[in-house]
């Protein structure tokens, strides 16, 4: 099995041996192809164009040696334009990812339309007032409560902003999914546990109260991010978890947490006594660096990329590197989806059914597994200490999409399915190909032979795409299906007729043409002699 960043590749035995052997063209050439759209050249905006529009970004780690190369080869040409040549020279370093990009085989294949979707979502909530700005600490009370952004990454990297992206912010409680998954990923789940439960309070995130077990009841709640403080020791997980996107820290807000803290120091206290910490733990400098994580700043782009390194197992998406063990992120993910909105968690869950994570300026990380990582953020708060415009969006995707944990995928129609297409692919596969050679749609079939999809498909007459467009008279399409993906030219249907015979028969003498001109250059051979069809023994009375 053939891997390249991070992307696993099916073996294709027929289609890889085919292309190997020179038979068909290489996924360079389609890829040139499909992005040409007919023209000799590629225009370099052209393709970055097209390139966004599969939600990839031009600054991709995964894209890094095709845009350098893209960046150089533009240089050397006259016009910005690429030819065949210089085309294959960006992409061949990165043709694994790209070919999945332009194959629509990301895990929401019809990026642009469930962009716009996300882009109504986030106007509706925007529309929204209510709720009260932080002002505990001045660095959350400066904030207006107009900021209000969304940003998206799916598991294939691909990528989605609105709003106020780029301001950074602190993560404050968002933070504690993260490290409690970076403890069981040192760790692992039993020792972690040994000190902090796995139920919901239902109490306030602060309390100062502890389970039966004189254990803090679980990870999202402030004593037991306290604990589980003091079971980490490394903060480069931060930035490989963001993918090395913006990470900061305040440390102005971490000033203003440690003063105004004594709730947090009394919930210390409280630990301490009751011997929650493991041996030898200094308590103040744990509350110190509980202090420093809810400080850590990020911006709603960086914190998608967390988010969505979640949904991926641990893998983050835009670097393919493990950051943390798949045991950790399911048990996050759990923890999230029961513990993660304080007071609403249970209303949450029943709702929106996903894992997630609010913080007290304004942000809420949530995941939808396999899928993507969001984060939404705007700080006015509802009594409950839950972004107002970041919940109402969160509702309203699952309204939108089938995303709640128990909506049904096979059987409820009623909601958008953004993920991949189900269903019999290979009756589809027929009924698209034939269809687009019907209409002349050439760049439908560009793009499906670059899906490797078999473009000599019979349906139940045995008709080929070649048949139909010949039919047709789509002298593009054939000529299409001819030279670049050396389609059998002389293919039979159940009657016998050829793509010849049809076009004889509907007096496409373009098409004729073409195929008489392909048939004698590249088989002399099979022209002549008794295997001549009906329409090529009657050739030469017609031309
Ligand atoms: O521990 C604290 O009180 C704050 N720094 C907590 C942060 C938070 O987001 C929990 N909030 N509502």
């Amino acid at each position: 099995m053939e891997k390249m960043n991070g992307i696993f590749l099916l073996p294709e035995p027929h289609c890889t041996q085919r292309r190997k052997a020179g038979i068909l063209p290489s996924l360079e050439d389609l890829l040139f192809y499909t992005i040409a759209e007919g023209q000799e050249k590629i225009p370099a905006h052209k393709f970055t164009t097209a390139l966004k529009a599969t939600g990839l970004r031009t600054g991709d780690p995964r894209l890094k040696e095709c845009m350098e190369m893209l960046k150089v080869t533009v240089k050397t040409t006259s016009d910005g334009a690429l030819d065949r040549h210089l085309f294959k020279k960006c992409v061949q370093s990165n043709i694994v990812l790209l070919t999945q990009a332009f194959r629509k085989k990301f895990v929401i294949p019809d990026f642009q339309s469930f962009c716009a979707h996300m882009d109504e979502l986030y106007v509706k909530a925007k529309n929204m007032s209510g709720g009260q700005v932080a002002d505990y600490i001045p660095q959350l009370a400066r904030f207006s409560p107009d900021l209000w952004a969304v940003a998206l990454c799916t598991v294939d990297g691909q990528r989605h902003t609105v709003g106020d992206t780029k301001v950074p912010f602190c993560l404050q409680s968002c933070v504690k999914p993260l490290k409690y998954a970076i403890a069981v990923h040192d760790h692992g789940t039993e020792y972690v546990h040994r000190f902090i439960g796995k139920e919901p309070s239902g109490l306030r995130f602060n309390k100062l109260f502890l389970n039966e077990e004189d254990k803090p009841h679980n990870p999202m709640v402030n004593a037991g991010a306290i604990v589980c403080t003091s079971l980490i020791k490394v903060m480069n997980f931060m930035n490989k978890l963001a993918g090395n996107e913006y990470v900061g820290f305040s440390n102005a807000t971490f000033q203003s947490e440690r003063e105004s803290g004594d709730r947090n120091f009394a919930i210390g206290y409280y630990l301490k006594e009751k011997k929650c910490f493991p041996e030898g733990t200094d308590m103040t400098s744990i509350l110190d660096f509980y202090f420093q994580l809810c400080s850590i700043e990020v911006t709603c782009e960086s914190a998608s990329v967390m988010a969505a390194t979640l949904a991926n197992g641990g893998f983050c998406p835009i670097t393919g590197e493990r950051v943390l063990s798949p045991e950790s992120v399911r048990d996050t993910l759990s923890l999230m989806h029961s513990c993660g909105m304080y007071d609403f968690s249970g209303q949450f869950a029943f709702h929106v059914g996903l894992p997630a994570k609010s913080g007290v300026a304004g942000g809420i990380l949530l995941v939808v597994p396999n899928v993507m990582g969001i984060m939404c953020w705007s700080p006015p708060l509802d009594k409950l200490g839950n972004s107002v415009r970041g919940i109402q969006f969160c509702t309203d995707l699952v309204s939108l999409c089938n995303f709640h944990n128990y909506d049904n995928l096979r059987h409820f129609a009623k909601k958008l399915d953004p993920r991949r297409e189900g269903g019999d692919q290979r009756v589809k596969s027929v009924i698209n190909l034939l269809f687009a050679a019907y209409t002349g749609d050439v760049s439908a079939l560009r793009r499906f032979a670059l899906s490797s999809m078999d473009m000599e498909q019979r349906d139940y007459d045995s008709r080929t795409a070649l048949h139909v467009a010949a039919a047709e008279g789509h002298a593009e399409v054939v000529r299409f299906l001819l030279e670049a993906c050396k389609v059998n030219p002389v293919p039979k249907d159940r009657w016998g007729n050829t793509p010849m015979d049809e076009a004889v028969h509907f007096g496409h003498h373009d098409v004729v043409t073409i195929l008489r001109d392909y048939h004698t250059q590249y088989s002399p051979q099979e022209s002549t002699g008794d295997d001549k069809t009906n329409a090529e023994k009657n050739l030469d009375g017609m031309l």
